[in-house]
């Protein structure tokens, strides 16, 4: 029997620099879509998948984030005296149990591949998710959901995978194909940011992952790779080499990148739009901009 995936990893320690200067005091990943921080639509994503243990890797001014998942009594009172129902049930799914979340520092920005080994000593000799908040992905059934149903066929290393239009490949991970299953892929080797003319394919990861812990044995040689970085790409690519499965997972959903401002504001516009309460009015504005918009041109 494989073992279950109970683990995830979530790193949120980098600067946010696209952000500035809003991140000069506010995690990027505090950040609201509609309502919800960026956080929230991640661990709503890992509980469906199963995950039960959440470790937070985080940096210095990332207290509003660790403040996010305390449960606020006096918040709480109030709204039950008012009869407030419907909110304090909003509130309650922002608790955590107690023990169930971690927080560990990564003391400097020195990539995303030590962010995650950071980690290691919680994970100990078990599979485990890493799940980047910045990637929102709307979906059906939840992604790491999706791949962890994947996993259970194919064990391996699995990473979230997406076509990209082939200019915009080295903004990315990228994959190379050994076989296209449909779904799943079968991995060659992986390079991180290629420049254009050496992406192997358009098939890019993004920032959901399930990983063997052989890959925080890799990450233990602290190479840096892309942009001087750690970068977990590398130690994945590395267990390739190791003669270990990696597979990417075509993903059904559609993906955000809530790391940039243009994805953050399309998230913000789409997930404003699913709302019942938000859609009339939103739409009626949407459309009555664009008509200004093509009057003035
Ligand atoms: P990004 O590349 O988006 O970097 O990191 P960033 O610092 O968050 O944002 P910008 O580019 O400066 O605007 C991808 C993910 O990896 C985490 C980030 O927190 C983010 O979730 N990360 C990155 C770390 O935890 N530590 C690092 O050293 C680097």
């Amino acid at each position: 029997m494989r073992r279950k995936v109970t683990k995830a990893i979530f790193p949120v320690a980098g600067l946010g620099t696209r952000f500035l200067p809003a991140t000069k005091s506010v995690p990027k990943e505090i950040m609201t879509l509609v309502d919800r921080p960026l956080v929230q639509y991640a661990i709503d994503e890992a509980r469906a998948a199963g995950i039960k243990e959440f470790i937070f890797v985080t940096s210095r001014g990332k207290s509003a984030l660790e403040d996010y998942f305390d449960h606020s009594p006096v918040l709480e009172q109030e709204l039950r005296k008012k009869g407030k129902d419907k909110l304090l049930e909003t509130l309650k799914a922002t608790n955590m149990e107690s023990g169930a979340i971690a927080y560990i520092r990564q003391h400097k920005a020195l990539g995303l591949g030590h962010a995650v080994w950071c980690a290691r000593r919680l994970i100990g000799n078990e599979p485990f998710a890493v799940m980047l908040p910045d990637d929102v992905i709307a979906a059906e059934v939840p992604c790491l959901q999706q791949m962890v149903e994947a996993y259970e066929e194919t064990g391996g290393n699995m990473v979230a995978a997406m076509e990209v239009p082939p200019e915009k490949a080295s903004a990315y991970g990228v994959l190379d194909v050994k076989e296209d299953m449909g779904s799943i892929v079968s991995v060659r080797g992986m390079v991180e940011k290629p420049a254009p003319e050496e992406a192997p394919s358009n098939l890019a990861v993004i920032g959901r992952y399930i990983l063997n812990p052989s890959v925080l044995s890799n990450l233990n040689r602290m190479k840096s790779g892309a942009g001087g970085e750690i970068q977990l790409t590398d130690a994945i690519a590395e267990d390739i080499d190791a003669g270990r499965d990696v597979y990417g997972y075509r993903f059904r959903g559609q993906r955000f990148d809530c790391g940039s401002k243009a994805g953050f504001l399309q998230a913000t516009v789409a997930f404003a739009l699913a709302r019942d309460d938000l859609r009339d009015d939103l739409s009626r504005y949407l459309s009555e901009i664009v008509q200004v918009d093509k009057a003035a041109q």
